[in-house]
């Protein structure tokens, strides 16, 4: 996906959603996405790897498109347990996340490591979305445009990375699952520093840049409104269909 002034309205499913239930939501969001102006918004979901081909499938010739949760560096071999890009794309998927914060925790992905991840992901045709965001304690001491700054060095591949080919979400932890978000000048701050590394890196500012954190129904349209916000990934209100169309309607408003 090239950069683009239509809004993004990604879903996180995260570990959530068994086949049946999961191809319900699929259906359910399928169904009540037509009623959001498809030349103001793009789709994605995100769902479990298990679901990745029930969702392709049901979900060809849609403006909605599919993403994997995380894949590995390499494309093939001996990873017990692991998924590869490759596979991915095999299965019908355009975006994979890569370097979300639970992963970045949870399975100590470092910056480096979620690069090459990145690369390999671009090498195999998907457009990787990167995430990036500080933690309450860095934001309590103030740090947020260095971590920020340093995790855009490091998580995006010196090979392959154009602008047009990778998603930046900006999702600070603390935001995460919380209902708590930062104020709009806040995101809006972020968003620009991530505009300005765009330009050293790519010379352009024209980079497709997520909000990532409680974003709800009740807070879309404002965060959505910002200049240099392209957009949403959203955990919790993604796995609601009226929550997700809801947000994807509220950014229609801005
Ligand atoms: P949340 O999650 O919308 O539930 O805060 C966002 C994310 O983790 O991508």
């Amino acid at each position: 996906m090239s950069y683009t002034t239509k809004k993004i309205i990604a879903g996180n499913w995260k570990m959530n959603m068994k086949k049946s239930d999961g191809l319900n939501l699929i259906k359910s969001i399928k169904e009540a996405s037509k009623a959001i102006d498809e030349s103001k918004t793009e789709f994605i979901i995100c769902p479990p790897f298990t679901l990745i081909d029930a969702a392709s499938e049901e979900l060809k010739g849609t403006n909605i498109g599919v993403g994997g949760q995380d894949c590995h560096t390499q494309t093939s071999g001996a990873y017990t347990g692991n998924i590869s890009a490759d596979m991915l794309k095999d299965l019908g998927a355009k975006f994979v996340i890569l370097g979300h914060s639970e992963r970045r925790e949870y399975e100590k992905e470092t910056s480096e490591y979620i690069a090459q991840k990145a690369e390999t992901a671009i090498k195999a045709g998907l457009i990787p979305i990167i995430c990036v965001g500080e933690n309450l304690q860095e934001r309590e001491a103030g740090l947020e445009l260095k971590v920020i700054s340093e995790q855009f060095d490091k998580s995006i591949p010196t090979n392959e990375a154009t602008a047009d080919n990778i998603i930046i979400a900006y999702e600070p932890v603390w935001a995460i699952g919380t209902g708590k978000i930062p104020t709009l000048e806040d995101i809006e701050k972020i968003h620009n520093l991530i505009q300005e590394k765009s330009q050293e890196r790519f010379k352009t500012k024209d980079i497709n840049i997520l909000y990532g954190g409680s974003v709800k129904p009740t807070n879309a349209k404002d965060i959505l409104s910002l200049k240099n916000v392209s957009g949403a990934l959203i955990g919790g209100a993604s796995l609601k269909s009226e929550d997700f169309i809801a947000i994807a309607k509220a950014s229609e408003e801005e």
